[in-house]
This record gives structure tokens, C-alpha cells and sequence, in this order.
């Protein structure tokens, strides 16, 4: 069975108050649409269409080329948004997901369900209703005396007593593919709003003698969308309880959810502590018995088992395993630090492999460097790798000392066993097991502090 979805995504979201189209505002580091495409990516549909129109190149860079896209100039209304995608879908065969792009919470599960009802059923339409007070502005599900769904009546086109039904239209939807299109064509603007509602066809439906059904779920605020930035921050914090939920049920500890902020597809091992204050996104995995934190910020970092690290700022990078990190280092891309390094309080690494077991404490900055085994990098070792145009490359061999305050200006190579006196500034290669100063010897005058200190209290 081919399984189409179309997500509507068209409007400004006035509401928002913004320059963003609405479905591109973030929650929990990831914009509302992509949130909705990374689960309808997880149940392999055949093909995903965005509908897009406000904002819509904003759009075509989120998504890139992970969907189709079809534009709908002028929007009026979510009927025809839908029909916009005739040209693509008209004549398939499969049932069609339709889904208001703001609902970033919906998770694959609820989908899944949405479509077994829908086929165990053999429904031509299912809607996914969800019981909430009828303060909301949600379309009523209206039901015939046998219980079965009728029509569903927006806020703006209804009487009183249907606005005291609490069984809102969540804008998702199952539909036979084919008989939507067709039922489309039946659908006007004649309402209070002058719009095309996609809502009107389960009325049109129902009059063609097609059976509707629905998928009633208990937690409204999964699907409940978001049109201001109210809730915005409210699905938000939703989010943050439920993938922290998730983890904690997993074996991961996280001493406190509420102040803990890991994006949707971080994974996260057993037995791994996370410490208040901590924020976690993009694709970061980090493995079992680790200790994070307190307040770290990771972005797409792989960390692998017993790895320690506090108060640090990581990104685009690996860790291995038995590492320890910070407090207050800053990994900033393309790092890949090997087992058991010790890499301490205020240490800046960019593009840098550092070997295994190599130590790097205090204060310094190690960018564009290969750096072997066993490593001592002393406290506030530079590595010179720009001249105000080019970067280049310092190579570090196994063994090497580096002694403190050192300047390593690249391209420069220190080869195995290679020792560096502390204050040296290394402009050559230092072969092999030698040692290397470059630095004004030490003038020592006798006496002469006393002398000093005379002619300054004479003065
Ligand atoms: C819609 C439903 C309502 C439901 C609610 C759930 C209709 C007529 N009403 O109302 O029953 O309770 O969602 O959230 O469908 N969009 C377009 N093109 C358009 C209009 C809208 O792409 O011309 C997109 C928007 O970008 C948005 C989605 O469709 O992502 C929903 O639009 P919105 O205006 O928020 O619909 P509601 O009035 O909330
Ligand atoms: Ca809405």
C-alpha cells in the first residue's frame, strides 16, 4: 500500500508576529516542519509534499531535498493548499496523510494509529479528534445519532451548541487518496472566512455514501498546534519532559529533567548521568557510564563509553572513550580526541586529532594539529596556525614534551620523543628525541635589585 503525506505549510502565521513563515519557528532546536518530516521519514511513506507559500525558500532550506514541494501562491485555505498537489498525487492509488504543518509534537506512533484505524475499518477518511476545553478555536467534530462522524464545523461557522463540543479536529487526517481529490472538486469558499477548507470534505464524503471514521487520542497536546509563541514555549517544554521521560525510562539519570535540554534525536547510554544545565542537539550520541556535566553544550558530538565532562562547550567532534574533558574547553569542529586524554580548564581545540592518552591541562589553543600518543602539551601552548590568510598544519609524533607557554608556529613538525624547553617559539622541525629551546638566554646581574631599589626611593 503506498502511503502519500502532504504537510501544509503554506501560512504566514500572522500571530507569530515574525519574518518567518510560521512551521519554521524552532522547538527544541529543530524547526516545527522538519519535526513533522523526520517522523513521516521514520514510516517510509512513498512520497512527502510540502505545500509551501509564505516563506517558502526559508522552507526549501530547512527540508532541502528530503520532499516534494508544491506552492500555493495565495492562500486560501487549507482545501486548497491540499489541491495544490493534484498535479503529483491526483491519480494514485494509496491513502494520503494530510497534516497541519504545526503540530511539531505528532509522533510517528499517533500516525501509525491514525492508519491501522483507518484500515481496519476500511474507511475512506479517518480524523485524528482530540478531547480539550472549548476555549480553543479547533474545528468541532460533529457526530450523527449513531455515533459516527458527520462533518466537522470551524469555530467562525458555528452555533453555540456546537461550540460546547469538546471533540476538536487536530488537522491530521487519513484519506483514500483517489476520493479525496475527487471530493476536493466539490469543496467552495462558501463560509464566514471565504476560504477553502479541507474540513468540508468529510461532509462531501458523507454524501457520496464513503465511510468516515475517526481516531480519538487522549493527549490533546500533542497535536493541539501552535499559532503564537505562547505555545510555542509551552510545546517546547512538552517536548524537553518527554524526551528526557524517554531517556530516564531508558537507564540514563538526569538529575534535573526540567532544567536539562536534549534535542529529539540525541541517544543517550545506560547508566550516563546528566548533570542540571545541560543543553544536547543536533545528532549527538553519547554512550553508557559517562558523566555530563554540570551545564555543557554539545552539537552533533559522538562521545563513546566512561567519558567525563563538565562545564564545556563541544561541538562536530568524537570523543573515545575514558576521556575527561574541562571544566570550561571548547572543541569547536572536526575534533577527534582518542582514549583516555585528559584535556583540561580553559583548552580550545579545532580540526585536531589527539592521540591516545595525551594530556593537554591548562589555557591553550590547538587547532589544525595531529597530535600522537602520550602526548604533554604544557599550560599555554599555542599552536600558530594562521597568517591573517592561510591555515596550516603542526604535527605532534608520540612521546613529545611540550613544555609551558610555548609557541609551535606551523607548518611545524615535532617528531617522536621530541622535548620542548618551556617559553620556546618553534619555527623548525625538532627531530627525533632532541631538544629544542628558542628563547633569550637568562641575563642574572648580582646585587642589581638592591640597586633599584635605591635609585627609585631616592627619586
Ligand atoms: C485548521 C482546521 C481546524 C482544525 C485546526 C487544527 C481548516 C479549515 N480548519 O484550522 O478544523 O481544528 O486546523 O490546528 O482546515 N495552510 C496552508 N494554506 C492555506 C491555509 C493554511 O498551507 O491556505 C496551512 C498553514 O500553514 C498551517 C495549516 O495549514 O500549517 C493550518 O492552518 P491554520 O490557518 O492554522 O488552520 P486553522 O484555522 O487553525
Ligand atoms: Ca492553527
Amino acid at each position: 500500500m503506498n502511503i502519500y503525506a502532504i504537510v501544509l505549510a503554506a501560512g504566514k502565521g500572522t500571530r507569530m508576529k515574525s519574518n518567518l513563515p510560521k512551521v519554521a519557528h524552532v522547538v527544541l532546536y529543530k524547526p516545527m516542519i522538519k519535526h513533522i518530516c523526520d517522523e513521516l521519514k521514520k514510516m517510509e511513506t512513498s512520497e512527502t509534499i510540502a505545500v509551501i507559500g509564505h516563506g517558502k525558500e526559508v522552507i526549501r532550506k530547512i527540508m532541502k531535498d528530503e520532499v516534494s514541494y508544491v506552492e500555493q501562491n495565495e492562500q486560501l485555505g487549507t482545501g486548497h493548499a491540499v489541491k495544490m498537489t493534484a498535479p503529483i498525487l491526483e491519480d494514485k492509488e494509496g491513502i494520503t496523510l494530510v497534516i497541519n504543518g504545526d503540530a511539531p509534537l505528532l509522533r510517528k506512533e499517533t500516525l501509525e494509529a491514525l492508519i491501522q484505524v483507518h484500515q481496519e475499518n476500511k474507511n475512506q477518511a479517518t480524523l485524528l479528534t482530540a478531547h480539550c476545553d472549548t476555549s480553543k478555536s479547533f474545528g468541532r467534530i460533529l457526530r450523527n445519532a449513531q455515533g459516527d462522524v458527520d462533518a466537522i464545523i470551524e469555530v467562525k461557522d458555528a452555533s453555540s451548541e456546537q461550540l460546547a463540543i469538546t471533540e476538536m479536529n487536530t488537522g491530521i487526517y487519513c484519506f483514500d487518496n483517489l476520493l479525496l481529490f475527487e471530493a476536493l472538486k466539490q469543496v467552495t469558499n462558501d463560509n464566514a472566512q471565504k476560504e477553502y477548507y479541507i474540513t468540508d470534505v468529510v461532509k462531501i464524503l458523507n454524501q457520496m455514501g464513503k465511510k468516515v471514521g475517526s481516531c480519538v487520542i487522549s493527549d490533546f497536546d500533542e497535536v493541539g498546534g501552535i499559532n503564537d509563541r505562547v505555545e510555542l514555549a509551552k510545546a517546547q517544554k512538552k517536548l524537553q519532559l518527554r524526551v528526557n521521560h524517554e531517556l530516564l525510562l531508558n537507564g540514563v539519570t538526569i538529575l534535573d529533567p526540567e532544567n536539562t535540554y536534549i534535542a529529539r534525536d540525541v541517544e543517550i547510554g545506560q547508566d550516563t548521568i546528566i548533570e542540571p544545565g545541560c543543553i544536547i542537539k543536533g545528532n549527538s550520541v553519547i554512550g553508557q557510564n559517562c558523566h555530563i556535566g554540570p551545564y555543557c553544550e554539545f552539537d552533533n558530538v559522538i562521545i563513546k563509553d566512561n567519558v567525563e565532562i563538565k562545564f564545556s562547550v563541544l561541538s562536530d567532534s568524537v570523543i573515545e572513550s575514558g576521556v575527561d574533558i574541562g571544566p570550561y574547553a571548547r572543541l569547536r569542529k572536526d575534533c577527534h580526541i582518542l582514549e583516555n586524554v585528559h584535556m583540561g580548564n580553559f583548552v580550545e581545540m579545532k580540526n585536531t586529532t589527539f592521540g591516545v592518552g595525551s594530556k593537554c591541562a591548562h589555557l591553550s589553543y590547538i587547532g589544525d594539529a595531529v597530535v600522537g600518543k602520550d602526548v604533554n602539551i604544557g599550560c599555554g601552548t599555542i599552536t600558530s596556525n594562521y597568517d591573517g590568510k592561510n591555515k596550516f598544519k603542526t604535527i605532534i609524533k608520540d612521546n613529545v614534551f611540550v613544555g609551558c607557554n610555548s609557541n609551535l608556529v606551523a607548518p611545524v613538525t615535532l617528531e617522536s620523543g621530541a622535548y620542548v624547553a618551556a617559553g620556546s617559539t618553534i619555527t623548525e622541525t625538532v627531530p627525533e628525541d632532541a631538544f629544542a629551546i628558542a628563547r633569550e638566554r637568562q641575563v642574572t646581574k648580582e646585587e642589581y635589585a638592591k640597586v633599584l631599589k635605591e635609585k627609585r626611593e631616592r627619586k
